[in-house]
């Protein structure tokens, strides 16, 4: 396989580096191009533009796969849970049992708020965005931690590890308590397991402890999973690029939340439930919602369909929508909405609009229904991807502060607004 590739412009020709990855990827590293060439490349949406070398997810969107550090999505799933799997993601290979029951013991550690990070929760409106508040708690935490601006050592980065993985937890109960108008919030008592301690602190009252089934705390703990890394999608660029500039953990990770909010990467899980939900209210039959998305000059958009990167399938998709139907079976409940998402992904699939364009349910088109039918509210559910990612964020802020030759991450761009002109012309208009 040739180690180099050639560029020529403009009568000049020069030899750029291949770099080939693990699993045969290659990347031609065109570092040196504007100082040999005077060009830059341009790659709008940066969908062939490789940001970094990291270590942590693969995938291959053609062929549907999905791999942590090497394991299969699909193995993680049935053997591993979120603890173990957010473990390996972060420090590249599973904790021993000694690691594993220190790890759960920091976690337990850093479970409550202090007092002075729940009165923040009485300054915001009862109707704010769940993830609105979600990136101001975060970013908060570096108000609250400053003691960990600076990651020193391994301990530091296990401490600020350790506060985010589990504070998230009673953040995310605490805001769906404050949007309901109830501020008596309940701090976690037991250790029953990272996600039905979870369960625990979003559904319990004064008074009332909510006890998590076991079968209803493994699909949220396996959506967790699920959603735990996804190599250099729009979040976890987000953070990288946050942490060039060597800000902390906590201010890095509360730009990624930002970044996931929009409904085309993370806000899709709370999309689909509302196209569906308004699907079944308006009495919308399947044919005319899938001729919405091929009308000429309509931005519509089957949420849950499609993916930058997988063009074949997503293979989070397929473990979901198996144990949607299971979760549901536990609950004993019934979803009008997961018919009309299986009807819609029936014609879909068959319908060469989307076959050509090789469009297929993601991640986010079933977990709605999922987090539905445990009792979660639609505005809640990116805070659970949120909370799932996790991992994800922690390791790539990890990878780019370790890397011994880490630059700040600059790209350039291409000027195309007005030439030069001075003050008084320009107010000519
Ligand atoms: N429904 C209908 N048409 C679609 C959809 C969709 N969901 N997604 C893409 N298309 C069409 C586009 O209109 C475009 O058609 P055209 O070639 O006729 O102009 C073509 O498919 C390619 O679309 P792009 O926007 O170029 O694809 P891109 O790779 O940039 O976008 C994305 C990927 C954002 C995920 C897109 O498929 C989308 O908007 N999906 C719906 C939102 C969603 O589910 N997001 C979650 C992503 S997964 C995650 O973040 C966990």
């Amino acid at each position: 396989m040739q180690d180099k590739a050639t560029i020529s412009y403009d009568g000049k020709a020069a030899d750029y580096p291949v770099i080939i990855g693990t699993e045969g990827e290659k990347a031609i590293d065109v570092g040196k191009l504007r100082a040999q060439t005077g060009c830059i490349t341009f790659d709008d949406g940066y969908g062939n533009t490789g940001s970094c070398l990291s270590k942590i997810t693969f995938i291959d969107g053609d062929q549907g796969i999905l791999r942590y550090r090497g394991i299969d999505i699909a193995e993680l799933a049935e053997k591993s849970d979120f603890i173990e799997t957010a473990y390996l993601i972060i420090w590249g290979r599973f904790p021993t049992a000694d690691e594993r029951r220190a790890f759960e013991a920091r976690l337990q550690e850093h479970a409550k708020l202090p007092e002075s990070m729940t009165q923040q929760f009485q300054g915001f409106p009862k109707d704010a965005h769940p993830m609105a508040i979600l990136t101001a708690m975060i970013n908060a935490m570096s108000c609250h931690h400053q003691e960990l601006f600076e990651i020193r050592n391994e301990a530091d980065f296990t401490t600020a590890t350790a506060i985010l993985l589990s504070k998230i937890r009673l953040i995310a109960a605490y805001i769906y308590k404050h949007g309901t108008g109830d501020s008596l919030f309940v701090q976690p008592s037991d250790a029953s397991g990272y996600t039905a301690q979870f369960l625990t602190m979003m559904f319990s009252w004064p008074g009332k402890r909510y006890v998590a089934d076991a079968d209803v705390a493994r699909a949220l703990d396996l959506l967790f999973i699920l959603h735990a890394d996804h190599e250099q999608n729009c979040s976890t660029s987000t953070v990288r690029m946050v942490a060039s500039s060597e800000a902390n953990l906590f201010t890095a990770v509360s730009a990624g939340v930002s970044a996931l909010w929009g409904k085309l990467h993370g806000g899709a899980n709370q999309a689909v439930l509302e196209m569906l939900q308004g699907i079944k209210d308006r009495g919308d039959s399947i044919e005319s919602v899938i001729a919405k998305c091929k009308q000429k000059d309509s931005d519509f958009r089957l949420m849950g369909f499609g993916h930058r990167v997988y063009k074949n399938f997503d293979p989070r998709a397929k473990i979901i929508k198996v144990a949607c139907d299971k979760v549901l079976d536990k609950l004993g409940k019934t979803d009008p909405l997961l018919q009309i998402a299986k009807d819609l992904e029936k014609a879909a699939l068959s319908d060469s609009y989307f076959v050509d364009r090789k469009l297929y349910p993601n991640v986010d088109f079933y977990s709605g229904i999922i987090m539905r039918a445990i009792g979660i509210p639609t505005n809640m559910f990116t805070v659970m991807f949120a909370l799932g990612r996790m991992p994800g964020w922690i390791a790539n802020w990890k990878e780019t502060n370790e890397n011994p030759k880490a630059r700040i991450y600059r790209p350039r761009q291409i000027y195309m607004g007005p030439k030069l002109r001075s003050y008084e012309e320009a107010k000519k208009g």
